[in-house]
């Protein structure tokens, strides 16, 4: 396949990204079977969209869709833990239910962080967290994703949902974007 000539390299390719997919699909269905209680995924757009709909089509056990669309506010007040929540999901029946967040990437760890706080604060019955990406090297908070697809240095990193200035999404692959592209 010709890579896109913005891309400097492939860091996770179409094949490892079906091989994360069935892994933790796999895992889920492991974790949570036999539970007795409805399994929601919430998907976090928009970087999450690729991810989600290939992790949800291959857990076997019934899940329900839930999306939830977040930003931070610029970095001074993001440490006081703020976050806008552009789409909140409206459910009155969280105690019951058992919540997996579904994300793209961790990057410092405060949406994910405070995502999971906001929703065990509303009497969710348990929460966990999935994400296809982990970079480490950028915490700012103390979290440890539940389900990890793979842990990756800290490169800028585009495609199967993650962007660059809205772009890159539709790739297939990720990739790591050319410097050229994003310093000037
Ligand atoms: C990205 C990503 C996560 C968040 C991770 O979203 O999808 O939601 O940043 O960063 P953090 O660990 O530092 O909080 P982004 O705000 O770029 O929005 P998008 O998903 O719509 O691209």
């Amino acid at each position: 396949m010709e890579m896109n000539k913005d891309i400097e390299c492939v860091l996770v390719s179409e094949e490892e990204l079906d091989a994360i997919t069935t892994r933790l699909a796999a895992e889920i269905d492991r974790d949570y079977c036999n539970t007795g209680r409805p399994l929601v995924l919430v998907g976090i757009l928009k970087g999450a969209v690729m991810f989600y709909t290939d992790l949800i089509r291959k857990i076997k056990r019934p899940v329900e869709m839930e999306f939830m669309k977040v930003s931070s506010y610029g970095a001074s007040t993001v440490s006081s833990g703020c976050i806008n929540l552009h789409l909140d999901i409206k459910r009155n029946d969280l105690p019951s239910l058992d919540i997996l967040i579904v994300e793209d990437i961790i990057d410092s760890g405060r949406t994910l962080s405070m995502l999971s706080a906001l929703l065990r604060d509303r009497g969710a019955f348990s929460v966990r967290t999935c994400t296809l990406l982990d970079k480490p090297a950028r915490r700012e908070v103390k979290f440890d994703p539940d389900y990890v697809g793979k842990q990756i240095p800290d490169r800028f990193v585009v495609g199967y949902g993650l962007d660059y200035n809205e772009y890159y999404r539709d790739l297939p692959f990720v990739g790591v974007l050319k410097r050229e592209i994003y310093s000037h």
